[in-house]
């Protein structure tokens, strides 16, 4: 074999089966002869392909990495590692077998560094891993501390502990604060927040403190009786607090709970009476028992007026949403006859001892206060008179709080609540009627008579209805 054939077998890693065939033969038949020169088999031995895959920690990956071990096995074999030539072998064959013995080394030298240069690589990485993975440690341990810590707030943000309700709540109850603010944005600081909170506690066991408290009294009807009226007079006084819109709470809202509906007052102070109005409580049929339950000692007041006046009046404010509407005695007559058609709502509300005696079955009479519709025009002052007494807070609304305006033909307050000018109702209050036929109005006088009649014998007062 030449030289250079030999160089591109060690090289390509041939020559490790050649030679290992050659050596076994040397080591087994030495002695058998000379051994025979290698055959041209470019194929791998079996025993060599393992030899190929398996990695030495000086060796690299493939045939060609493994020519440089086997060729160091070889050096051991007898005649190589003497350097002198062995029996049989032929001078260019010895020139070689020194050739690939020096290239061994120089090959062995160059895998190891390259083996150390890989190491060093891995260390780095894992010394890179070890300290990324540290600093992620580090972050986690930061933000379950930072979790752990209250937030600060923004001034004048309040957060607020709400107690869950209980009879001891309601208004005259023993602990009646509901809602305690535990934040003071003047004291922004953790010593600060839990001194404001032990502040907001003491003040609201005192009852210092404004809180959103169920109504302790209700202007439950009727529809068109002068009910807005009442309540704006009512909200003169520094001690009534009530919901500015109809809540509809024992009607439309039950479902929604006390919570909700305590959610929809004013926040009072202890002493003040917090108030709502929703007229269609009186005709609701579930609503003496809803609010009897929520609390049986509510104070309940009832505006009534003249049944057929209140009826026009009901009858107005529908047809100004709904200018088509049918006249007022086509909706009154059942078929245009004389027969009063009590399933129209503007005339079934008129019927009140049959609403009052619904009430008075979960209510006693004297929690229930009758204000005259009418009265509440011609006398403001004196009505306003009977309502304070009758909820126990001073008379304090009194003459001095009205004027009539003329223009309107309605009292109307000297002093609002949080203006302190001169205030009269909106628009939708006081409207004039339409013409109602005579004969119509005296049939619907006929049909109410028996039921005022009751309805004075109930109330134990006679209000003059025609
Ligand atoms: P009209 O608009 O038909 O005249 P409610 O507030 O319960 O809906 O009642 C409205 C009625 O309150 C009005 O009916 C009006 O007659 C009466 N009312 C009583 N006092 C009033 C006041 N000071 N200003 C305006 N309306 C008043």
């Amino acid at each position: 074999m030449r030289e250079s054939q030999f160089f591109h077998l060690l090289r390509t890693g041939r020559v490790v089966s050649r030679r290992r065939g050659s050596d076994r033969r040397h080591a087994e038949g030495a002695a058998d002869g000379p051994p025979e020169l290698p055959t041209r088999d470019p194929r791998p031995t079996a025993d060599a392909a393992p030899a190929c895959r398996a990695r030495a920690p000086d060796q690299g990956r493939g045939g060609r990495r493994a020519a440089p071990r086997r060729a160091r096995i070889d050096r051991s074999a007898p005649g190589a590692a003497e350097g002198r030539p062995r029996a049989g072998r032929r001078g260019p064959r010895l020139d070689a077998s020194s050739a690939g013995a020096a290239m061994d080394s120089s090959s062995a030298a160059a895998s190891r560094a390259k083996s150390a240069r890989r190491a060093a690589a891995c260390v780095c990485l894992a010394l890179a891993l070890l300290l990324l993975l540290l600093l992620l440690l580090l972050l986690l341990v930061e933000h379950a501390c930072l979790r752990g810590r209250p937030r600060r707030r923004r001034p004048g943000a309040a957060r607020v502990r709400e107690i869950p309700l209980g009879a001891g709540e309601r208004a005259g109850g023993p602990a009646r604060v509901q809602l305690v603010p535990l934040w003071d944005a003047a004291n922004d600081s953790l010593g600060g927040a839990a001194a404001a909170g032990r502040k907001y506690r003491v003040l609201g066991r005192q009852e210092l403190l404004a809180a959103r408290r169920l109504p302790g009294a209700l202007i439950i009807g009727v529809k068109k009786g002068g009910t807005r009226a009442l309540l704006e007079f009512l909200r003169v006084h520094p001690h009534v607090r009530a919901a500015g819109s109809e809540v509809h709470f024992f009607d439309h809202h039950y479902a929604e709970g006390l919570h909700w509906y305590r959610r929809q007052m004013p926040a009072t102070l202890a002493g003040q009476i917090t108030m709502e109005k929703t007229p269609s409580y009186f005709v609701t049929a579930e609503a003496p028992r809803r609010v009897q339950h929520m609390d049986p000692g509510t104070k309940l007041i009832v505006v009534v007026r003249d049944p057929v006046t209140r009826a026009v009046s009901d009858y107005t404010q529908v047809r100004s949403k709904r200018p088509d509407m049918p006249a007022f005695e086509q909706l009154a007559f059942v078929n245009g006859s004389q027969v009063v058609d009590t399933t129209w709502a503007p005339l079934r509300i008129g019927v009140y001892a049959r609403h009052l005696q619904r009430w008075l079955a979960y209510f006693p009479l004297s929690q229930l206060l009758f204000v005259s519709g009418e009265r509440l025009i011609s006398d403001p002052a004196l009505e306003m008179g009977r309502v304070q007494d009758f909820l126990g807070i001073r008379r304090l609304v009194s003459e001095r709080h009205f004027y009539f305006n003329a223009t309107k033909g309605f009292p109307c307050l000297l002093k609002g609540e949080q203006h302190g000018a001169p205030h009269c109702l909106g628009k939708n209050k006081g409207r004039s009627h339409p013409r109602i036929d005579p004969t119509a109005v005296r049939r619907l006088r006929d049909f109410y008579r028996p039921f005022n009649r009751r309805f004075y014998q109930l109330t134990g007062i006679d209000f003059g209805w025609a």
